[in-house]
């Protein structure tokens, strides 16, 4: 399937309240396995693009609640989710063990006490959106994929890194863990120089 954006969509982005960013998505289109004609004179600044969300995609903060498993992950080193908590066919968990019977709208204060944001769950079991494991030009196409990314557009994807709270959860993750380096606007105009070089990847 094609997918155009036909219109240029406006992305707002607040960096603590405070400062504005504003992005434009110019009309380009991402296919899953075409490029899109006149692409090579962008698509090597799109790799190299690709390469900073790349890392930031993963980062623990993201890879843990990203598994390639049905358990979400804990911890900088990734370890798999205390007390056997499960993905469940939702992703809020299973009987007893939902996430939002430990997981709260925003972090508990203290060391090892569980982080939240609003709607703190895993991705869906028969969309499980996988990061762990992948090599950077897997996980390319698989985020330019629709059947892969959760039925996303590109100007879908640069929305849900630019304002999604789980995804921002990661600059503000709580006592005792690390933050996600790169900062969350220069992951958004590295998504969006990938988005304009047409999605192109990695070999
Ligand atoms: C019984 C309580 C409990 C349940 C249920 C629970 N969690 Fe947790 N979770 C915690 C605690 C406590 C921590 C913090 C552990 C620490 O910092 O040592 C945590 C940490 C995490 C982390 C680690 C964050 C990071 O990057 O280090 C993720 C991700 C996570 N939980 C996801 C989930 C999801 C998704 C669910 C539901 C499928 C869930 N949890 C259910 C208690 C729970
Ligand atoms: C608490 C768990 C949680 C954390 C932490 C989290 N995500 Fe997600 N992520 C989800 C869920 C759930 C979805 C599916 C949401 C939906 O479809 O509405 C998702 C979807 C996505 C998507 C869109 C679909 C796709 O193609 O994969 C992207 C991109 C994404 N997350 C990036 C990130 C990044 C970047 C971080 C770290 C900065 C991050 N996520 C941290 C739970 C999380």
């Amino acid at each position: 399937m094609k997918l155009a954006m036909k219109q240029a969509a406006w992305v707002r982005w607040c960096a603590s309240g405070a400062a504005v960013l504003a992005v434009v998505v110019v009309a380009v289109q991402c296919n899953a396995t075409t490029k899109w004609a006149g692409a090579d004179a962008r698509s090597a600044e799109a790799r190299v693009a690709w390469q900073t969300v790349y890392k930031v995609l993963q980062h623990p903060r993201c890879v843990n609640c990203h598994p390639a498993g049905d358990a979400p992950l804990q911890g900088d080193d990734s370890h798999v989710h205390a007390q056997n908590v499960q993905r469940g066919a939702d992703g809020n968990g299973l009987f007893a063990m939902k996430c939002a019977a430990c997981h709260q709208k925003s972090n508990l204060a203290g060391a090892h006490l569980p982080p939240g944001a609003p709607n703190w769950r895993l991705p869906r079991a028969d969309e499980p959106l996988v990061f762990e494991g992948r090599t950077s030009s897997e996980l390319c196409r698989q985020l330019r994929d629709p059947k892969h990314n959760g039925k996303r557009t590109p100007a879908q994807l640069l929305e849900h890194m630019a304002n999604d709270p789980l995804v921002g959860w990661g600059w503000h993750p709580g006592v005792g863990r690390e933050r996600v380096s790169i900062p969350r606007d220069e992951l958004v105009r590295a998504m969006k120089a990938w988005i304009d070089g047409g999605c192109d990847c990695p070999d």
